[in-house]
């Protein structure tokens, strides 16, 4: 196995082909993805699956929510509905990760890097099994619905939707920063 190489080489996928993936998979992908971190060691979060058509329908009717509201798309509105739910629906898998806070700022900081930390994890390895993902934060996300949907308590963060499925094509990599020009030895 090249950590580098996959680390590299992996993409974020927006176009996925219509195989299906096997929950069986992601919840090995994400076992395998845990870390632990110091005081409360496991990360608190949980996970919502949305694999099938039916929930993959109600996702995209959550996210269309705010759409449908915004005036600006009130003049498409059928074209924009149509696009954006056929997005959400033709995807096989997403993966909703949901991350506890904490009245503590430190606590909800460290948890939430963990989550973040883990689900970087996770990324690399469905890539090395050749499953794309995207991880996504939309504002569009962000809505009443979805979080009724999700059940989401008020001491609940959305960390992040995983779209998740196979691929075809994999997008050319943009261009990074090299670390040296965001580098600067301490002197003595
Ligand atoms: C924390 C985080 C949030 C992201 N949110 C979005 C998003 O909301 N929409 C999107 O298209 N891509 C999102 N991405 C994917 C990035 O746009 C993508 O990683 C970046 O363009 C580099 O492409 P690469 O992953 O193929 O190297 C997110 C990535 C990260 C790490």
């Amino acid at each position: 196995m090249n950590f580098t190489k996959i680390i590299r080489e992996r993409r974020s996928i927006r176009r996925f082909n219509p195989a299906p993936v096997d929950q069986g998979l992601v919840l090995e992908l994400l076992n395998a993805a845990r870390l632990l971190y110091p005081s409360r060691e496991e990360p608190a979060f949980r996970c919502v699956y949305a694999g099938t058509a039916d929930s993959r329908e109600r996702l995209a009717a959550c996210m269309l929510e705010p759409l449908v509201k915004n005036r600006l798309v009130k003049w498409l509105p059928e074209k924009v509905r149509e696009f954006v739910r056929k997005r959400v629906t033709d995807i096989p898998g997403h993966l909703i990760i949901i991350a506890e806070t904490d009245a503590d700022r430190r606590n909800s900081d460290m948890n939430y890097a963990a989550v973040c930390g883990m689900m970087q994890n996770f990324q690399l390895l469905a890539w090395q099994r050749q499953l794309g993902t995207l991880w996504d934060t939309e504002p569009m996300m962000q809505s009443k619905e979805l979080f009724n949907l999700l059940k989401m308590n008020p001491n609940e963060r959305l960390v992040g939707i995983f779209h998740l499925g196979y691929f075809d094509k994999i997008p050319k990599a943009r261009t990074r920063t090299r670390a040296e020009k965001k580098w600067t030895v301490l002197s003595s």
